[in-house]
């Protein structure tokens, strides 16, 4: 099975993520807490992102969390989406307030 690497925009973090999976399965992969998830069947909206860049195939998915103008700009469900080339994407939403948080390290800095 092809393995991908992804890229998260506002972090600069990649990960690997396989063809057979979402893309929301390889985030977990990194660790990192704060990466929201919830139903992981396209239901509650919490892992929405942007695709910026990349060919994916993505499933059926709510329309109370990604309207057809959304989906039209890349805007998808991380969990509902399965890479077919390396991607780059931007957390959006719920996904950017808890990944993109200061780390209390930087926080500490700043005192
Ligand atoms: S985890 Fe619920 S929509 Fe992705």
């Amino acid at each position: 099975m092809a393995v991908f690497e992804v890229t998260i925009e506002e972090t600069g973090e990649v990960y690997r993520c396989s063809a057979d999976e979402s893309l929301l399965n390889g985030m977990e992969r990194l660790g990192k807490r704060g990466i929201p998830v919830g139903c992981r069947c396209g239901g509650c909206g919490v892992c929405k992102v942007r695709i910026g860049q990349g060919d994916y195939q993505k499933r059926v998915m709510s329309r109370e969390h990604v309207t057809p103008d959304e989906e039209a700009s890349g805007v998808v469900l991380a969990c509902r989406v399965r890479p077919l080339s390396d991607i780059r994407l931007s957390v959006i939403g719920c996904m950017k307030k808890k990944l993109c948080a200061p780390s209390a390290a930087h926080a500490a800095e700043n005192i």
